[in-house]
């Protein structure tokens, strides 16, 4: 699967950010190393701390139904317009339990056309 259609789905997972207290509304779109892709969103909660990022949502979705090896994740977030959305800490770190520092692409987006490609290793050096 092409990035741009990686995107897209990306994108419209974001349509079901349920994000109430910040208003940034963010999905993603995990591309397993079978073709098969799952989506997520950021799910907040009103306690605050509970709140699940997009890219865990999707990762947990796929672990969740035996997926284990990742080739891609496409990332898209803001509020009105999207900005140059890059994972937090704590996904990067689940990201990097399944995933390949080197050959794992994270995929920062604007736009289909507008986009940042990222490895892992260069997103969470020195990782644990
Ligand atoms: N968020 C994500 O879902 N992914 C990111 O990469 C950055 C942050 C969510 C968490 C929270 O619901 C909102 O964006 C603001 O931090």
């Amino acid at each position: 699967m092409d990035f741009r259609k990686l995107i897209e789905r990306a994108l419209a997972a974001r349509e079901y950010s349920y994000s109430p207290y910040s208003h940034f509304r963010v999905g993603a779109a995990l591309l397993c190393q079978d073709g098969s892709v799952y989506t997520g969103c950021n799910i907040e909660n009103r306690a605050y701390g509970p709140t699940n990022c997009a890219e865990r949502t999707a990762f947990f979705k796929a672990v969740s139904e035996g997926k284990r090896e990742f080739a891609a994740i496409a990332i898209v977030g803001g509020e009105d317009e999207l900005v140059w959305c890059y994972p937090c800490g704590v996904c990067r770190q689940v990201m990097a339990e399944f995933c390949n520092g080197e050959e794992f692409k994270i995929i920062c987006a604007k736009s289909a056309d507008e986009y940042r490609i990222f490895s892992l290793n260069e997103l969470l050096p020195e990782m644990f």
